[in-house]
C-alpha cells in the first residue's frame, strides 16, 4: 500500500503521483542496516532484505507507531526496536515476540511500502499507489558505456526551484559570467524546445547582444543537433556536452523546502577505470562549483515552490520552465481526474510578458 499523502494532492503540491522518482545513490543504502530518510514529504526507512533488494517502506511501526529505523534486520525483515515485531519486505508482520513465535501475527499489522527499485546507481520510488505494470524508468541512453562519479548537496528549497534553474538558458552570463556563461550572450533565441514523453528537450542558441531582437521561441529554425539540455520528469536532468560527456542531476524532494541534487560527471573519453574515474571527478568538481553558482540565488527564490500559481511572469527566452510547470500541473490534475488530455501542450503556453 502506497503513502495517501502523495496521491492525495493538490493542484499546487509538487510532488507528482504516479511516477518514478531518483531518490538515493544505491550506494548510500547497505546491507544489514535500517537508513531513515526523508524523501517526498515522507519519513521514509531504506533497507535491504536477505537478497540485498531494496525496502522503501513509511518509517513509522504500525504497532505503537514508534519510527522503524532505529531497528535492526534480523532474518531479512525489518525489526521494530521498541517491541520487537518484525515485517517482511512487503510491510507483513511476520512476528509478534509478546505473543511468541508461534502466536498469532495478526494483519492489521501492516506497514507502509513503496513500490522501489534499483537502476542506472539510482534507488527510485514509484510515487502513487502500486499497480501490475510499471512505466519505464526516465533514465537517459547513451550512458552506459560511460564511467562517472557522483557528489551530492542539500539546498534550502524545493526541487521545483531546482528544476527551473537548470531549464533557465537566460541566466547564463550573469549567474555563470566567469565559468559556463562567460561571453556576454546575453540575447537569448528561442530556445527551441520540446516536449513529449513527459521529456523536455532544449536547444540553447544564445548569442552577443548586437542590436538584433531576439527570436521568439516560435521563430527559431527546427535545429539539426540533439538538444543540450534534457530533462525528464519527474526529477532528472542532463546536460548534453557530446557524445563523451554529460552532466546528469538527479533534483529529489525532501520536503516542500528542501531538496538534495545528486550531481553525476558521466564521460568516456579515458576509458580505463582509475584514470576514467580521475578525470570524471575532477569534472564534477567543476560541476559542483558550478552549480553552487546556482544555489546562491536560486534558494533566494520566494516561495520556495515554483508554481503557475505564485506569481512569476515568464519572457519567450523562459519557454522551458513554463512547459515545466504547465505539465507538472496537468499531470498533477489528471492524476486526480484521468479523464484530462495527458501529455500535450496544446500551441505556446501564453505565459510571456
Ligand atoms: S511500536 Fe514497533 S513493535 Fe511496538
Ligand atoms: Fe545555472
Amino acid at each position: 500500500m502506497a503513502v495517501q499523502s502523495i496521491t492525495a494532492c493538490k493542484p499546487e503540491a509538487t510532488i507528482i503521483p504516479n511516477m518514478w522518482y531518483a531518490v538515493r545513490e544505491s550506494s548510500e543504502v547497505k546491507s544489514g542496516k535500517p537508513y531513515a530518510f526523508k524523501r517526498l514529504n515522507e519519513d521514509l526507512v531504506f533497507w535491504r532484505d536477505r537478497n540485498s533488494k531494496i525496502v522503501v517502506m513509511r518509517d513509522m511501526c504500525p504497532h505503537r507507531q514508534a519510527k522503524l529505523s532505529p531497528g535492526k534486520i534480523v532474518d531479512g525483515n525489518i525489526q521494530c526496536h521498541f517491541h520487537g515485531f518484525q515485517f517482511d519486505r512487503k510491510g507483513a508482520c511476520q512476528l509478534v515476540p509478546a505473543n511468541g513465535r508461534n502466536g498469532p501475527k495478526p494483519k492489521i499489522f501492516q506497514c507502509m511500502t513503496y513500490p522501489a527499485q534499483e537502476a542506472h546507481g539510482f534507488i527510485w520510488v514509484w510515487s502513487g499507489e502500486p499497480r501490475s505494470e510499471y512505466p519505464p524508468l526516465p533514465f537517459f541512453e547513451g550512458l552506459e558505456e560511460h564511467i562517472y562519479t557522483s557528489a551530492q548537496k542539500q539546498w534550502n528549497t524545493s526541487y521545483t526551484r531546482a528544476i527551473q534553474g537548470m531549464l533557465d538558458v537566460s541566466h547564463l552570463p550573469f549567474v555563470h559570467a566567469k565559468t559556463i556563461g562567460r561571453g556576454n550572450l546575453t540575447l537569448v533565441n528561442g530556445p527551441y524546445t520540446t516536449l513529449a514523453d513527459d521529456k523536455i528537450h532544449v536547444w540553447i542558441s544564445n548569442q552577443p547582444d548586437v542590436g538584433l531582437p531576439a527570436m521568439k521561441p516560435t521563430e527559431v529554425p527546427s535545429p539539426d543537433g540533439p538538444p543540450q539540455i534534457r530533462f525528464h520528469f519527474p526529477n532528472i536532468w542532463q546536460l548534453w556536452i557530446g557524445e563523451k560527456v554529460s552532466l546528469v542531476i538527479a533534483m529529489t524532494p525532501i520536503d516542500d523546502e528542501h531538496c538534495v541534487l545528486y550531481m553525476r560527471f558521466y564521460q568516456r573519453m579515458l576509458t580505463q577505470p582509475l584514470l576514467g574515474r580521475l578525470v570524471a571527478y575532477v569534472g564534477n568538481l567543476y560541476n559542483q562549483y558550478v552549480v553552487g553558482e546556482d544555489e546562491q540565488i536560486v534558494v533566494s527564490q520566494h516561495p520556495k515552490h515554483a508554481s503557475l500559481e505564485v506569481g512569476e511572469r515568464f519572457i519567450p527566452g523562459d519557454r522551458p520552465i513554463a512547459l515545466y510547470l504547465k505539465r507538472r500541473r496537468d499531470l498533477i490534475l489528471a492524476a486526480q481526474a484521468p479523464s484530462l488530455p495527458p501529455n500535450h501542450v496544446h500551441g505556446e503556453p501564453s505565459l510571456y510578458q
